[in-house]
């Protein structure tokens, strides 16, 4: 049974971002499935509340996928009990992380290097999983489909639910071009469902990416960040259906005050002023915006800020949208 329906369109995992306040988030505007950060196997299992409280599936979500991250069998096998215990449906085995410190471990894109070792976690965690149990991976090779092509049939053969492909190799991280050949190819070897992933930042490069590769379900990882909008131009087809100022201002003060309630208010706004920069870049605001972030500390001096993104754009906004025309972020106005 595919465990997504055909054309999905899935929120990724994305360290620092996906937790609940995120997902709600995406949620409102028509995210139907989404997963946790890499969770890692270790922190869950040497009982850190914090990470059990990652675990926790919020009012308005009916999916619920949880991402682990770890190489160690045993540790593998405990933290995938822990998970089968919780409401989640899917465990996803992250394959795909090139941050340095997951390489040194092992763990992540490194491992998925070493096939046979990455198969044998992958197991251990099957076999303990109460869940259907998915693989985020990256490709492997850039012009030869052959060993991303293996690692996915020995993936599949030890039982991936789904998996989901970055089109990019460990070494380039997040930049350069999606290798959409490399994942076609894939998609024409196994025939469990395969999500394509990497540069979706518009209704239309969702388009090229399906058409690419073949595959209906995408994952959208930076096209998300302060843009969860992204979710309801995909669904419309439409390219640019964004926020008006006040549409962007509510969100922003909603997305913040539910990062207070999670995680206290001095933490929770600290914490969530990257998103205030991430919902308000690219879309026109003057620089001193941006740079007013870092002096906001509790939710009433919130207040000011939102007042200013209900302002709206710099009158200059008019012409940079005309001069470009493909600009993924934007502002109604
Ligand atoms: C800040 C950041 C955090 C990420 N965290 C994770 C993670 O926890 N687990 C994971 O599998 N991938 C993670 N990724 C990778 C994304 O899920 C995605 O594969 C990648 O960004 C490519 O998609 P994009 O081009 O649409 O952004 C992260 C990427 C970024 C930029």
């Amino acid at each position: 049974m595919k465990i997504y329906p055909d054309n999905s369109v899935i929120l990724a995992p994305l360290a620092g971002y996906t937790d609940l306040p995120y997902r709600s988030s995406a949620i409102r505007h028509g995210c139907l499935f989404a997963f946790t950060e890499m969770i890692d196997a270790g922190s869950l299992v040497f009982g850190h509340g914090k990470t059990l409280a990652m675990l926790n599936r919020g009012r308005n979500e009916s999916f619920l996928g949880v991402q682990i991250v770890g190489s160690e069998h045993e540790i593998l096998k405990k933290a995938t009990r822990i998970i089968s215990q919780h409401d989640v449906n899917v465990l996803d085995f992250n394959l795909g992380c090139p941050a340095k410190k997951v390489a040194r471990k092992g763990e992540g894109a490194t491992l998925a290097k070493r096939t046979e070792e990455a198969i044998r976690a992958f197991e251990v965690i099957v076999r303990n999983s109460q869940i259907p149990v998915t693989v985020k991976t990256r490709i492997l090779d850039e012009e030869d489909p052959a060993p991303t092509i293996h690692l996915v049939k020995m993936l599949v053969d030890a039982g991936a639910a789904a998996v989901t492909l970055h089109g990019r190799i460990m070494s380039k991280f997040y930049s350069g071009d999606v290798k959409s050949r490399i994942i076609a190819e894939v998609r024409g070897n196994v025939k469990t469902q395969l999500i394509a992933n990497g540069g979706v930042f518009s209704s239309s490069t969702c388009e090229t990416l399906r058409s690419e590769t073949g595959c209906g379900c995408v994952m959208v990882a930076r096209g998300a960040m302060g843009n969860p909008w992204i979710f309801d131009e995909i669904r419309e087809g439409r390219n640019f259906n964004p926020p008006t100022p006040d549409g962007l201002a509510d969100e922003i003060g909603r997305h913040v005050a539910e990062m207070a309630e999670l995680c206290g208010e001095e933490i929770g706004v600290r914490i969530s002023r990257k998103l205030m920069i991430d919902y308000v870049k690219g879309r026109g605001y003057p620089g001193e915006l941006r740079n007013s972030v870092c002096k906001i500390k509790t939710l009433e001096e919130l207040k000011p800020f939102l007042d200013n993104v209900r302002i709206g754009p710099t009158p200059r906004y008019g012409k940079w949208i005309e001069a470009n025309p493909d600009a993924p972020r934007r502002l109604m106005v």
